[in-house]
């Protein structure tokens, strides 16, 4: 999702929190809660597009094809391997 995107959605929305591990400068580990807003149809890499673009710029991740072709976007969540523009969040 293009940042002009994600200012510009219609329709129904739905609450998403994220828990992410983020490490800092001094390479100590914290649990982060992020909580969002996000149109229904969002999959996993929107929702970090949107924390990205609104709440925190520092968050990295990798993404590419958006169509589960390349793999770039191949990340944990809950334990399971999986693509983030994949995984639906509703
Ligand atoms: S961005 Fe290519 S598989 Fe997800």
């Amino acid at each position: 999702m293009t940042e002009a995107a994600v200012q510009t959605w219609e329709g129904p929305t739905m609450e998403v929190a994220l828990k992410i591990w983020r490490v800092d400068e001094h390479g100590e580990r914290e649990l982060r809660t992020y909580e969002v807003e996000a149109p229904e149809w969002a999959c996993l890499l929107d929702v970090l597009d949107i924390i990205k673009d609104r709440h925190d710029g520092t968050l990295a991740y990798r993404k590419s094809c958006r169509m589960m072709i390349c793999g770039s976007c191949g990340m944990r969540m809950d334990g399971r391997a999986i693509l983030a523009c994949k995984e639906r969040m509703k």
